[in-house]
């Protein structure tokens, strides 16, 4: 699988299962294109949206119940992936699918996976294992 790793496991079942799905689902979001169907496109949107919700806060509770001290900023990094997504979102909802979209929501895929799950998800991993 792409990039996963046992050393990004926290341990916690449900979320490395879901980060073990994020990974799968990133081939897909690199393979989209301005040529792409509208309903792969779409698709594509709602998972990673779902995924944000459920998965985050997810995460975000299991920080509360291990007092986890790097809460807020963890927090305040999950509040900006929804916030781009939705920005990236309006922006094909209202233009259409358009390259410019399609390459923003890879750099924020690719910024989440490389960054915030092997950075800020293994700190919190690291600190209850
Ligand atoms: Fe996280
Ligand atoms: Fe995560």
């Amino acid at each position: 699988m792409l990039w996963w790793r046992e050393n990004l496991a926290t341990g916690i079942k449900r979320i490395d299962d879901q980060h073990k799905g994020i990974f799968e689902k990133t081939e897909k979001v690199l393979s989209l294109d301005s040529s792409s169907d509208k309903k792969a496109v779409n698709d594509t949107f709602i998972f990673l949206m779902n995924y944000c919700v459920n998965h985050f806060s997810e995460e975000e509770q299991a920080m509360l119940e291990y007092g986890y001290k790097g809460f807020k900023h963890h927090r305040e990094q999950h509040n900006y992936f929804i916030e781009e997504l939705y920005k990236i979102h309006t922006d094909v909802k209202t233009n259409g699918i358009n390259e410019d979209a399609l390459d923003s929501l890879k750099v924020l895929v690719i910024d989440w996976l490389a960054n915030h799950i092997s950075e800020e998800d293994k700190k919190f991993a690291d600190s209850i294992n």
